[in-house]
């Protein structure tokens, strides 16, 4: 029997052919090939904003390999011109979003530079983006919040509607405890049944009827074909994914972190506490476990790219690793989704999105 295609989605009355969401991942994971291909392919690409201007390969102005702490031109350049590149690679299809994230130092003049750039979407999570509407202004880009609460959309929702002239979100994205990177939960409220994906979604499709008509992509943990057909069917509009898009031969990371997703096991997938305050999932490497006896080599604070860090209270600095692994440097920061055990296979992101929208060949 063919399995049935997943049905096309609007954002903003731009059509997603294939309701498939390529998440935003930092620090420089996704960068403008992969969102320009997912767009192209008919889906919504996104750009990740912080630290792009230590690692993208577009030729941005001289300085760019190090942000300057609390002064940062070359991130919002690299990032205005890799949106640019993103939208034109995208010809047209798909959504050009870029996700930036609420807790980041420079919030606003990112958001700036990537609707410079021609961004259709901005994405906006770790943290609850109440002043987003005020940011863009006039510009026609869809506005998505991340959520992972029917409360948190409440509160963005009336905010919105008192304070924004009755702005609400175009999207949201509802991200469960199974994602990659960091989480929106306590780490001892992961497993709680309330807070797993499939419980969570209906709850939040319901909160967002009361507000509006916009569809909720759903996040974490999804894998298949089979996955965004079931979390379609209780009542997403589209599925994000992130950690398979990250062994796509569009994705700009070095080599070795797609080498290592394919040679992960189940049981190296472990969360840690970040220094952000957030629980994070991470690949269990060498660096992991020195971590977590305890053993921290110290580092000095480059960017200060959290509003909140406070470089002297933290054990390392997150995006340094972060950064390291982007590189390839067995000594980084490797975020995985908790299916990261199941990458087989590195394919291009036309084949990818091809299989999550019609099933996998022979499946
Ligand atoms: C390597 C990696 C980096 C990520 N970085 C970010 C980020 O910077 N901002 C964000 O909102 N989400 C981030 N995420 C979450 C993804 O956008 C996505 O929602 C999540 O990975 C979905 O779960 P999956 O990996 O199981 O598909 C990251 C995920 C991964 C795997």
């Amino acid at each position: 029997m063919m399995n049935a295609m997943l049905p096309p989605l609007s954002i903003r009355g731009r059509l997603l052919e294939i309701p498939v969401v390529q998440g935003g991942m930092g620090v420089g994971i996704s960068r403008y090939r992969l969102a320009g291909s997912v767009a192209a392919a008919g889906g919504m690409g996104t750009l990740a904003a912080q630290g792009l201007g230590n690692v993208s390969t577009l030729p941005v102005p001289e300085g760019t390999v190090r942000l300057r702490k609390r002064d940062d031109p070359h991130g919002w350049d690299a990032l205005e011109q890799e949106t640019r590149a993103a939208v034109e690679l995208a010809g047209g299809r798909g959504v050009v979003a870029v996700n930036v994230m609420v807790a980041i130092s420079h919030y606003a003049r990112l958001v700036q530079a990537a609707v410079a750039g021609g961004a259709q979407a901005i994405v906006s999570g770790a943290g609850v983006p109440l002043d987003l509407p005020g940011i863009v202004g006039d510009a026609d880009v869809a506005l998505v919040p991340i959520v992972s609460s029917p409360r948190a959309l409440k509160l963005l929702c009336r905010h919105w509607k008192e304070f924004h002239h009755g702005r609400q979100p175009d999207a949201v994205v509802v991200e469960g405890p199974l994602a990659g990177g960091h989480l929106g939960f306590r780490r001892e409220d992961l497993e709680r049944p309330e807070n797993q994906l499939e419980e969570l979604l209906p709850r939040i499709v319901e909160e967002g009827r009361k507000w509006g008509e916009f569809p909720v992509i759903a996040a974490g943990g999804v894998w298949d074909h089979a996955d965004a057909t079931r979390l379609l069917s209780l009542g997403a509009g589209a599925v994000q994914l992130g950690t398979r898009f990250v062994i796509t031969d569009e994705c700009d990371v070095a080599p070795f972190y797609k080498e290592l997703l394919l040679r992960t096991q189940r049981q190296q997938i472990t969360i840690v506490d970040s220094p952000v305050g957030m629980p994070a999932r991470v690949i269990r490497t060498a660096l992991i476990e020195r971590f977590e006896n305890g053993d921290y080599p110290g580092f000095k604070c480059h960017y200060q790219c959290l509003e909140t860090c406070v470089a002297e209270k933290v054990h390392y600095c997150i995006a340094d690793h972060l950064i390291d692994a982007a590189r390839g440097d067995a000594n980084g920061f490797f975020f995985v989704g908790a299916n990261g055990y199941r990458c087989r296979e590195i394919l291009p992101v036309s084949q990818l999105m091809q299989r999550l929208s019609a099933g996998e060949p022979g499946v």
